[in-house]
Order: structure tokens, then sequence, then C-alpha cells
């Protein structure tokens, strides 16, 4: 008979001082391009709600800076890297802020989203939608897509109907109670999973 010597693996527990004192890298992710867009403000506002909570190091990417590589190039798998792919591989979590056009999100975000494909791959992610009628449609859609990623979406998604209307004279969006506390209860999830994915990608990697 022989004996095993097992080393334990480490649990979220044992790892916890670890698992609190590092800031965590969440990308807040600002989808829409046109002129006027409501997402600037939008973003802001989730920005300074993370940097509220403290313990965080976000990093806001905003598409009408990100330049992608000609999608004549998209393969899966192997595509090109873009000027992005190293700020999403550091990355922790997401959090998606993007209207609705047309029941679903804007193909700035679908294409940003395809170019990259590893650096997504269980992590968690937030959804702040908008729209004039809420943007829930566009929640679901998103996180069809995600999902296939591999990516966890927080149940607590966001959707903030006509947004424009709470713009205060600084151009803030300053929204009511409702819609800050829904902020702080999908962030509160996010940093949960933000947690509990960090470690497990590091200590009990995903295999088929
Ligand atoms: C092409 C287009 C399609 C839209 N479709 C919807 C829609 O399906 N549902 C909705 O609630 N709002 C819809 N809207 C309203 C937008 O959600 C709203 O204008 C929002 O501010 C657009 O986001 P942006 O300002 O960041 O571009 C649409 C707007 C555009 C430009």
């Amino acid at each position: 008979m022989t004996t095993q010597t097992r080393t334990p693996s480490p649990s979220p527990q044992s790892t916890r001082t670890q698992v609190d004192s590092a800031a965590r890298r969440i990308a807040v992710i600002s989808s829409s391009l046109r002129d006027d867009r409501m997402s600037p403000p939008v973003a802001d506002w989730a920005l300074a709600a993370l940097e509220a909570r403290g313990g965080v190091e976000p990093d806001l990417i905003d598409l009408t800076s990100i330049t992608l590589p000609d999608d004549r190039l998209l393969y899966p798998g192997g595509s090109p890297r873009t000027d992005t792919t190293d700020r999403l591989a550091d990355a922790e979590a997401f959090v998606f802020v993007t209207p609705e056009y047309n029941h679903s999100f804007p193909a700035s975000l679908k294409r940003f989203i395809d170019w990259h494909l590893s650096e997504w791959s269980f992590k968690p992610a937030a959804i702040i939608a908008y729209g004039a009628r809420g943007g829930y449609a566009c929640v679901e859609h998103l996180k069809g897509v995600l999902n296939e990623l591999d990516m966890v979406t927080v149940a607590r998604s966001i959707g903030l109907q006509a947004p424009w209307e709470h713009l205060n004279a600084q151009g803030v969006y300053s929204p009511g109670e409702g819609a800050r506390g829904a902020l702080e209860n999908c962030l509160a999830e996010l940093h949960w999973w933000t947690e509990l994915l960090s470690w497990a990608r590091a200590n009990r990697p995903f295999r088929t």
C-alpha cells in the first residue's frame, strides 16, 4: 500500500488576504461612436461609482479611440493583436456601457468583442444599457454573446431609460436614487464574481 502526500489546493478562504488587498483592474467599455453620444456620461457615472467603492483600478476604454485591424484579418482564435489586447488581458472584470440600437447593442461593440477572444474568457461582466425604452433587449443580446465567450454576466444588469433626461447643467449624468442603488448592487455583485473568478483562473483553471 502506498500513501500519497497531497498538498491541499488553496481555497478562496486561505488566500483571502491576498485577494482582498489587491486593487482590482476593471475595464469600463464605452461603446457608442456617434457625435453627441450618451455613453461618455454614463461611463463616467460608472467610473465614479467604481472609484467610490475603492480597491479598484479602472481603465476607461472608449471605442472612439480604438483602432481595430482590417476585418479581412479576423480569424477565430488567431486574429492579430489589437492596440487594446494587453489592456483587456490585464482586466479582471468588465463593465459594458452600451446603448440599445434596434433591439440590440451597436455594431461598434460587436466588432470590438469579436476582435478579442482569450482576453474575455472566464471573467465577469456587468452590463449598463440605456435607450429610449431602457435598453433591456440589448442586455439580453449582449449576455448571449458574452456567455459564448465563457464570461459570467452579473444578474443585476442595469437598463437606464432616457438617460439624457438626467444630465445636469455640466452634462454630468445624475440619476435618482433608484438608479444609484441599482448601480451599487450591480457593482457589488461584479466585485464578488471578480474575486471568485480571479482566484479560480489562477488556482483551478477550467479544463475540458
Ligand atoms: C440607430 C439607432 C437605433 C435605436 N434603436 C433603439 C431601440 O431599439 N430601443 C431603444 O430603446 N432606443 C433606441 N435608440 C435610441 C438610443 O438608445 C438613444 O438615442 C441613445 O442615446 C443612443 O446611444 P448613444 O447616444 O450613446 O449613441 C436608437 C438610436 C439609434 C441611433
